[in-house]
């Protein structure tokens, strides 16, 4: 197990809030995202995070305020649940998992003990405490889909041997447990099946396909696609995610499996055109065979999160300037300056 098990920077949440929260993976794209709303919605904000994919400096900001106690850990280590030993958990967001699908070779057991081992202790603490807990499974885990847009009742199409299983796999074998636990414990447990979600604290050595092209356009390469480019996804912005997990956390039953993701197709190619267009690059698009097996689409059926009266708010054009402004004001790389916000294309 990792030796870094480090509770030196973790304290005790200082004052009273709404309740105790524990966000694994805290210190990722939606988990630092998540904490930041919780915390402003007057949570006592628990996060752990063993950094495999996830950045110090996602959640170092959040270090100082007064409801935030952050632990590195791995989930997967028997230490773990000893963290929260006096702490009564309310409510428990259950996203830690090695994420990138170049990373899904490279990081292959650390995913599957993760969604294994991982989840069980999750599963074990939420029911010790008696927490609600909301696990983020993944599109992946519909695989190659013969059946478009998904509902959630699809039981997908999945290669248990195939080069994606230790992340298709590991999601569905954390959902097989989590509702296992809401059967034979009554434990109150919901699913997320997220699709493409981008936005700010994305990190920028993220191998998803926008901070991808960002990260050409910074170093002034040409935007790379794998493949054609006709394959198609959905896109949502991260806050209107963070606002889906909110609503099934407070209002989804327990056993249900919600879909969220955004609802208008885009190939690959018109998604570089359009980054192209917003930051006024010159370089072109480079097309390569593609280095795994890909799905050619993918598109959420919405319709139960929707029935909760969720709507997205921001459309993909104005989350990509949102997008890209952060990211020129946060990152710099090798010779090439930050885009100046200002100078950026409509
Ligand atoms: N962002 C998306 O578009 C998307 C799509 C589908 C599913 N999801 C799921 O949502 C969750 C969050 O994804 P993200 O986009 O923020 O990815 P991310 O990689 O930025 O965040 C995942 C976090 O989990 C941490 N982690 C991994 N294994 C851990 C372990 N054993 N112990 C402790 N921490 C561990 C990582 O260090 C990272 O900070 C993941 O479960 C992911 O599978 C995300």
């Amino acid at each position: 197990m990792d030796s870094s098990f480090d509770t030196q920077r973790s304290g005790t949440p200082r004052t009273a809030g709404r309740g105790d929260v524990l966000v694994t993976g805290g210190a990722g794209f939606l988990g630092r995202n998540l904490c930041a709303t919780l915390l402003a919605l007057g949570y006592r904000v628990h996060a752990v995070d063993n950094f495999i994919t996830g950045r110090r400096e996602n959640i170092e900001p959040l270090l100082a305020h007064e409801r935030f106690r952050f632990v590195e850990c791995d989930i997967a280590d028997p230490r773990f649940p000893q963290v929260f030993e006096d702490v009564p958990l309310a409510e428990v967001y259950h996203l830690a998992c090695p994420t990138g699908v170049p990373n899904i070779a490279l990081l292959s057991i650390e995913m599957l003990e993760t969604c294994s081992i991982g989840t069980f202790a999750v599963l074990k603490l939420a029911r010790e405490k008696g927490a609600a807990v909301l696990f983020t499974s993944s599109c992946e885990v519909y695989g190659q889909p013969e059946v478009c847009p998904q509902p959630t009742e699809y039981t997908g199409n999945v290669n248990p041997v195939g080069p994606r299983c230790p992340y298709e796999e590991g999601k569905r074998f954390s959902e097989s447990l989590l509702i296992t636990y809401v059967r034979k414990f009554g434990l109150n447990g919901k699913i997320v099946r997220i699709f493409n979600t981008y936005g700010p604290y994305m990190s920028p050595t993220d191998q998803r396909v926008m901070p991808q092209f960002l990260r050409s356009i910074r170093r002034e390469e040409e935007l790379v696609v794998y493949g054609d480019g006709s394959q198609t996804r959905t896109f949502l912005y991260v806050d209107d995610l963070i606002r889906a997990l909110l609503l099934v956390m407070k209002e989804g039953k327990s056993g249900e499996v919600f879909n969220v993701g955004g609802t208008e197709q885009i190939t690959i190619t018109e998604l570089g055109n359009l980054m192209i267009a917003l930051t006024g690059y010159q370089k072109g698009i480079e097309y390569r065979p593609h280095f795994t097996e890909d799905h050619t689409s993918r598109e959420p059926d919405v319709s139960k999160i929707r029935s909760l009266g969720w709507i997205p708010a921001i459309s993909l054009e104005e989350g990509l300037k949102r997008m890209i402004a952060f990211q020129a004001e946060t990152v710099s790389e090798g010779r090439t300056q930050p885009v100046a916000v200002g100078t950026m294309a409509p």
